[in-house]
């Protein structure tokens, strides 16, 4: 089938069946273009957690969905391809548990210590993080996670992005470190995990004093995965969501060098619009999705199969749920 004829079938088959889509901002244009719903990671859970229609097929990688399962538990999830997000593998509770042991050797007491997942982790690690008490965090809504967390008197473990634990540190004026560095960690207010977006690691500051010079006046803005050097040196730091609502703000003339996924910053704006990156940045998992898996995944349902169906234990969900809702209830 060529890709008009798969785009019709598709919307047939999820009118038909009451399905809606939901697709992140990362996502191939294609499918992008046929979602009901799209947005950073916060938006999407809030919205498909609320929606009506018994199915939901997410368009995004592996945490996306589960967090929709995690705060909808009735809702049929079900993805196109089951991609999971690089920096969501580099931890699992083996190694969680690892850090809260590389801490206890340092001097801290695992009652001091508080739990912060990004929300780019499995539902495993925010069910750890659930039993401590702790929270999940959006780019969206760290800063605001992390002065929750921080008025408990604890130390912060913000696992699994570095990059994010860091810039907010330096946001906030805090100490950080990275578990298992040379630092002594009673010395510091969060300690990150050392995990990373390989995608936002490309961003480099000979990268924005490349366009410095050639557009002199050229803002740069930049996602809080990408290291603390390059969202120092940035005009605009923020998520997926918050990079488009300011570049859109932008006068027209007004040209940007963005420092997030390819696919998001080409369908930006046409105009003065530059990726901060001589290497394409695009997400290799987010770039799974097809609409060949759309169409099979749907077909799937009709057929009673429920191919990449999101499965959760009830333990896990209970767990993560208690995680996730601190966050929502902020
Ligand atoms: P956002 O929450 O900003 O959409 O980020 C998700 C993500 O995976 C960025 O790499
Ligand atoms: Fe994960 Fe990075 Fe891809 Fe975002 S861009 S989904 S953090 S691998």
């Amino acid at each position: 089938m060529d890709n008009q004829r798969l785009k019709e079938e598709i919307l047939k088959l999820k009118m038909d069946l009451h399905v809606s889509i939901v697709a992140h901002f990362y996502q191939k244009d294609e499918v992008f273009e046929l979602a009901d719903f799209t947005g950073d990671s916060l938006q999407l859970a809030q919205w498909a957690a609320k929606d009506a229609n018994p199915y939901l097929l997410f368009c995004g990688v592996g945490f996306m969905g589960q967090s929709v399962k995690i705060l909808a538990p009735e809702k049929r999830v079900l993805m196109p391809k089951i991609a999971c997000c690089a920096m969501a593998k580099m931890i699992d509770v083996d190694y969680f548990d690892q850090n809260i042991a590389v801490l206890e050797k340092a001097g801290i007491a695992k009652e001091d210590i508080l739990p912060v997942t990004y929300i780019n982790s499995s539902a495993e690690v925010k069910a750890r993080v659930g039993m401590m008490g702790g929270y999940v965090c959006t780019s969206s809504n760290a800063k605001k996670i992390i002065t929750k967390a921080l008025a408990s008197n604890k130390k912060i473990l913000f696992v699994p992005d570095r990059c994010l634990g860091q810039n907010i540190a330096k946001e906030m004026g805090l100490k950080s470190c990275v578990v298992g560095d040379a630092s002594d960690p009673k010395a510091s207010d969060i300690l990150c995990y050392n995990g990373f977006c390989s995608v936002h690691q490309l961003f480099d500051v000979d990268d924005i004093a490349f366009y410095r010079a050639k557009y002199p006046g050229i803002l740069i803005a930049t996602h809080p995965e990408c290291k603390p050097e390059v969202c120092d040196r940035s005009d605009f730091v923020g998520s997926t969501s918050q990079i488009i609502e300011y570049v859109q703000k932008l006068p027209l003339d007004q040209k940007v060098a963005i420092g997030t996924e390819y696919n998001m910053v080409k369908r930006l704006r046409k105009e003065n619009t530059y990726v901060l990156s001589s290497t394409k940045p695009e997400c290799p998992t987010m770039n799974e999705t097809t609409l060949e898996d759309v169409y099979n995944v749907l077909l799937s349902i009709k057929e009673g199969r429920f191919e990449n169906e999101i499965m959760i234990s009830e333990e896990t969900r209970e767990w993560s749920y208690a995680a996730l809702n601190r966050m929502f209830e902020l």
